[in-house]
This record gives C-alpha cells, structure tokens and sequence, in this order.
C-alpha cells in the first residue's frame, strides 16, 4: 500500500464535504494531474518518446502507458465491474514490477516497443480517463472512500513519473550529439537568497515521518521518535563553484576521498565531472532542459550521485545528514532551498520506519520491498510536479545514481 489515511478530503470544503463535492474534488484533481503528465510529454516528438537510453530510464511513451494501466489495473478492474479493458496485452507491456499482477515485459527492453505507437496510448489514456470519471461519479456512496484512497495513490505515482519523464529523456538527449533542447524556455530555479554558513538542528529526542496531515506514502511512517545528535546542517545546498574546487583539488582522483565502491566505479565509469558536464572552448557546460549551457558557479551542484556526495562530504572536512537531521531542520525551516531544486542525498540507507509493514497485496509492492541496497534522498527537484513533496518524503536510488537532479547539502557536528 503507498498511503496511510483514507479519507477524502476536498482542501477547500467546509468541514464535511458532500458526496458531490467530494466527487468533484477527485475529478478536479484527476484531469490536473492527467493534463501535466501529457504537458510534460507535449514538448517531445513521437520519435523521442519511443527511445529508452539504459536500463533504469523509461520510454516516455512507456510512462504515459504504465501510469493509466495503473489507474485500469488496481482502480477500475476492482471497482467498476463493467469496466471493459482497452486492450488485454498492455497489461503485459505497462506492468513495471508488481509481480503479484502477474508477468511483464522485461524492463531494458521498453525501448524496443514501437507498438502500440504514441497514438494508441493517447487513445488509452482517453478510454481509462472516461472510464476513471465514470467511476468517481458513479461509485456507490459506501464503496468510495477506498475508491478515492486508491485514486489518489494513483495520482501521486504518475506525478512520480511525471518527473522520471522528465529525467529519463534529459538522460537520453545526452547521449545525443547534438545536445536535444527540452524546452527553449527553460529557467533553472534561483537560489535562495538569505544568510549562509550553518544552522543548529534541534538536537535530542524529536518526531520524524508524516505527521498526518495531507497524503503520504506508506514508506513515510509509522511517526516514531529518534534522537538527534549536536549537529549544524548547511542553510544551502552545494554550489557548482564548490563543486569545481573539489575537482581542481583531485576530488575524482583521490582515492582516499571514496568508498570503496565508489572508486571502483568512478574507475569504471571514467566520472570526472557531475553527469551531463561537458568542457566546451575552455569551460564547463551542462546539458540541461533548456539546451547545453554554461555551468552556474552559483547554481547548485547536480547529477551527482551518492558516492560523490559522500566523496565530496569527506573533502570538504564535513558530512551528508542522516535523513532524520534533514527532516528535522526542514520542519524548523532551517534549510533554503530545500524542495523545488535538487534532492539531497543523506547518508542514511533507505530501511523501514520502526513497525513498518507493507500492505498485503500488490500495491504493497509499491515501496517495502526495495528497502535494501539503497540511499534516502530528501526535499524535491526541480522536475518534481507542484505539491508533490513534503518533508517527510522519502526518495531512494542506488549509490551509483546520478542521471536525477540529485545534489547535496552538508552537515557539521558539534
Ligand atoms: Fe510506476
């Protein structure tokens, strides 16, 4: 399961909504975050939205796809008994790893999917939209606080694609020569003006997971106590200038700087530079959504991944936080910057909350069973769709991840 609370709860209405506000609320709610999904796809050819650049990246085609067999196979197949399916084989190609579903197509091979082509999953989309609408307005009035449960976790997991949309073909138009431009328009986000240098975290016992209010994941909880060291945590996240001192230092050919499985890969992988950097006539550029552009000194550091976090953190004499010190001092609005540009890797590995049990069922696949292996990421991303995020989220990858906009803010103990 991927939330805790059940109850709809329409943001503006009076205490007790009527079904009918209710209703509308979800169906509001529903056409916003189905549009921005095809927004967001709106800016690529067809061509592009068929390409798949490596293993953990997905078509855009295969997104827009995977995100309504979603809302067909565990909203409208278990709730609408008249819900006629679009096409029985797409349960096999759009089902990514729920494996009490049943089989599915292996996932490097999305890329080799030319059919159905984009116009059959426009038309996919319209006959789960229609079908997801009909619900919402007709669902029996005892039946939908779950039916409203399971569409809202459906629309938190396509805005969480909506972003690995974005992400995925940013990693494919790098492979491109001929540096793809997203979005002609595209402004990276500003950083936070204010006062710099470090801030002490409420230190002691204090509360960390969802607190109740609004969606979460189920990952998110139980809330449970955890004891906070004397700790300051940087007020910004790291910039690309400080970024570049860590390569003129020999940041990425020191290995007394890495794990060890970071040297290892950074050997392997020939790294350098954060992912999407490029020396172009004497200067470092980076492909971003707007095109390849000159590297901001200012701008925070980004397409780093965990072990070049932690390398840069060991350079720099300090520490990633662990997740529970960044929640706590983004709840006391100690840190800038702290959604809306680039997550923030911590030096915790993502395991389960204290209690935590995933669901029975295959939608308790959402998130328990890849507590293993991984790191916690915290805050947002600039590709992360309006609202999506709060301080208690949890993102996770693998160490060797950077293909997100993922960079870093550092802690100092006291
Ligand atoms: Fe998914």
């Amino acid at each position: 399961m991927a939330r805790t609370a059940a109850t709809p709860r329409p943001r503006d209405a009076a205490k007790a909504p009527g079904p009918q506000e209710t209703r509308a609320f979800w169906r509001g709610e529903f056409r916003r975050v189905r549009t921005e999904t095809e927004a967001r796809a709106a800016k690529l050819s067809a061509e592009d939205q068929i390409v798949q650049s490596m293993a953990d990246a997905s078509p855009s085609k295969w997104h827009r796809a995977h995100v309504t067999w979603f809302f067909e196979q565990f909203l409208l197949k278990p709730h609408d008994p008249g819900y006629a399916g679009f096409d029985e084989r797409f349960g096999f190609l759009f089902n990514s790893y729920y494996v009490a579903v049943g089989p599915r197509h292996a996932r490097p091979q999305r890329g080799l999917i030319t059919r159905p082509n984009g116009e059959d999953v426009t038309a996919y989309r319209a006959h789960v939209d229609a079908a997801v609408e009909r619900l919402i307005e007709n669902v029996p009035a005892a039946e939908a606080a779950r039916v409203f449960a399971i569409l809202e976790i459906g629309l938190h997991h396509e805005q969480q694609h909506q972003e690995l949309l974005i992400t995925d073909i940013l990693h494919a138009f790098a492979q491109n020569p001929t540096d793809p431009v997203y979005d002609p328009s595209w402004q990276p986000p500003k950083p936070a003006v204010g006062p710099r240098g470090y801030a002490d975290v409420p230190a002691g016992v204090q509360k960390v997971g969802h607190d109740g209010e609004g969606y979460c994941f189920d990952n998110e909880t139980p809330r449970h106590d955890v004891l906070i060291p004397p700790v300051r945590i940087a007020r910004h996240l790291v910039t690309n200038a400080e970024w570049l001192e860590f390569m003129a230092a020999g940041g990425y050919s020191t290995p007394s700087l890495w794990l060890s499985d970071g040297w290892a890969a950074v050997q392997a992988e020939g790294w350098q530079a954060p992912g999407y950097w490029r020396r172009q006539d004497g200067a470092w550029h980076s492909l971003t959504l707007g095109g390849l552009r000159p590297v901001d000194p200012q701008a925070a550091v980004m397409h780093v991944n965990y072990f070049e976090a932690e390398a840069f953190a060991r350079f720099a004499g300090k520490h990633l936080p662990s997740e529970q010190e960044w929640e706590v001092a983004a709840r006391a609005g100690l840190i800038a910057d702290a959604f809306g540009t680039a997550w923030q890797w911590t030096r915790s590995a993502y395991l389960p909350y204290p209690g935590y049990r995933a669901a029975e069922g295959a939608l308790g696949e959402y998130n328990g069973k890849f507590m293993v292996g991984q790191m916690v990421l915290r805050g947002s991303s600039l590709a992360t769709p309006q609202g999506h995020a709060r301080a208690s989220y949890r993102n996770f990858f693998y160490p060797p991840a950077r293909w997100q906009f993922s960079g870093l803010r550092l802690v100092e103990f006291i």
